[in-house]
């Protein structure tokens, strides 16, 4: 219990939040290829190296999710990438799921793999400079989906996965990410997530998770990505607030957000909104962002190493801005 205290201590700081660097080799590759970078282990290696050496970084990210092969990666001095977060008061974290598959008896929903051997990696993880993971499960909004099995399954995985965490002195971020694809409103997504997120503390309090020691990172709730228009960030903020208060326990320390393919802009002013309209939240409301924090230094880098500086400060400008937020002092102004 003191470790994993200690370890939110870091990672819940006023004005920070967490960047998701995280990204699968699928998934890094799809990032880079619009902007024509190859992905290979050097090219990534350079990327997260320069992230993380980014000047000032620590005033506004409090811990990093980083991929299993940037554990032991290092930097252009020869030291390795968890040791250069750790040297500047960051908290590195892993993830740790395998990523979803259909899940059997439901058509169209999924389920995340990964628990076989969970315990035995998370010590290795551990012994690597890790302190917390990351392990997300994925909601398709559909006609039929998620169905009630699908809730279910999806919270008994989370929640095995949480206690195996905390048993191995590691604490769980969990991800239940309800997508933006599809036409639905911003109702429907409410009506969703309301019951998603019950079933995952529901999931949490049958398997003895200690809600203190964890931190919640959900999709926040949003119209569909094919709907008619987008929702103003004073309507994201009100619905998804509304949630979090009828499902999340006041013993939770922190919710942070992914951005789920909003753009940075919008993600930051949906999280600010949050913050201005609530007054004496039960929990802190901050960021948990990949794409949302990325986007914009990817392209200013461009693979090209004379863009390092251009890049770093693309970087630091979403990352400051979206501190600005997570105290509700950020006018779109300031972009
Ligand atoms: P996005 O902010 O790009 O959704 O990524 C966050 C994340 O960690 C997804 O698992």
């Amino acid at each position: 219990m003191g470790e994993l205290s200690s370890t939110i201590r870091g990672m819940v700081r006023q004005g920070k939040g967490i960047l998701a660097a995280d990204e699968s080799l699928p998934t890094i590759a799809k990032r880079f290829s619009p902007f024509g970078i190859d992905s290979t282990e050097e090219t990534r290696r350079k990327y997260r190296a320069l992230l993380f050496s980014s000047p000032g970084i620590e005033e506004f990210i409090s811990g990093v999710i980083l991929f299993e092969e940037t554990l032991t990666q290092k930097d252009d001095e020869g030291r390795l990438l968890p040791e250069l977060l750790s040297s500047k008061g960051i908290v590195p974290g892993i993830k740790v799921d395998k990523g979803t598959v259909s899940l059997a008896g439901s058509p169209g929903d999924k389920i995340t793999e990964g628990l076989d051997g969970l315990a035995g990696r998370l010590e290795k993880y551990k012994s690597q400079g890790a302190r917390f993971a990351k392990w997300r499960e994925v909601y398709v909004i559909g006609e039929k989906n998620p169905s009630m099995l699908a809730i279910e399954a999806n919270a008994e995985v989370l929640a095995r996965y949480a206690v195996i965490c905390q048993e191995a002195g590691i604490v769980p971020v969990v991800e239940p990410e309800v997508l933006m694809d599809g036409d639905h409103g911003i109702e429907r997504c409410s009506v969703v997530t309301e019951s998603v997120l019950h079933a995952v503390f529901q999931a949490l309090r049958r398997h003895g998770a200690m809600l203190e020691c964890m931190v919640l990172k959900p999709s926040m709730v949003l119209p569909g990505k094919a709907f008619g228009s987008r929702a103003s960030p004073e309507e994201v903020a009100e619905a998804t607030v509304r949630v979090l208060r009828r499902t999340v326990p006041a013993a939770v320390p922190s919710i942070n957000f992914l951005s789920g393919g909003q753009g940075p802009e919008e993600a930051t002013a949906n999280l600010n909104a949050m913050n201005a309209i609530l007054t004496n939240p039960p929990w802190a409301l901050s960021f948990s962002y990949g794409r949302a924090l990325q986007r914009t230094a990817l392209e200013a880098w461009g693979g090209k190493s004379e863009n390092a500086g251009p890049m770093q400060e693309a970087f630091m400008k979403r990352a400051r801005l979206n501190g600005l937020a997570r105290r509700g002092q950020y006018r779109p102004e300031m972009e």
